[in-house]
């Protein structure tokens, strides 16, 4: 079904998971990188996380842009999400899921507290930066979801030095109420 906002938000029903695809991704003008999702978006994500097959798993919502951003409204206007408050307010019912981006390239892992329990909101680094900084550092998220819907596993692997292998790091972690 094509909805108002175009092909987005898109649904995969795997197992325990409801994976949740959104698009924030807008022409912008030269240097200027900020997204938005719309109301039209928003609205069919309410929707959609309120369907019995979708509110009986756990929610694995997909964003390139930072849904969580503690900077400047002029900084979110240049490159952040700039409806990062409406997509917060929709997921805000959720007792628990991940809620993943990009954009920032950077590693980060945020419990951000909803009214009935908490999402992991969790950035990856890009995938193939040779960069000093373990934050930074090419490599790849393990996020694992148990059979009952729980999320039991958030991880992160950085390329090692020799490129042949990745090590855990830690991701730096912050609680959002
Ligand atoms: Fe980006």
């Amino acid at each position: 079904m094509r909805l108002p906002a175009g092909d987005y938000p898109l649904v995969k029903l795997r197992g325990p998971a409801a994976i949740v695809g959104l698009s924030s991704a807008v022409p912008r003008p030269p240097f200027v990188s900020g997204g938005v999702l719309g109301r039209e978006q928003l609205a069919a994500l309410e929707r959609l996380l309120g369907l019995p097959e979708v509110a009986s798993r756990t929610p694995v919502l997909l964003v390139h842009h930072p849904p969580v951003d503690a900077r400047s409204r002029l900084a979110r206007l240049r490159d952040g999400l700039i409806d990062a408050d409406r997509l917060l307010a929709v997921v805000d019912r959720l007792p628990r899921g991940l809620l993943l981006f990009g954009h920032v390239h950077a590693r980060s892992h945020v419990a951000l507290r909803t009214s009935s329990g908490t999402l992991d909101v969790v950035s990856a680094s890009g995938a193939a930066l040779d960069h000093p900084d373990p934050r930074i550092r090419a490599g790849f998220n393990l996020y694992e979801i148990a059979g009952n819907g729980a999320i039991a596993r958030v991880e992160s692997y950085a390329l090692d030095a020799s490129g042949t292998g990745f090590s855990r790091v830690p991701m730096p972690e912050r609680i959002v109420s």
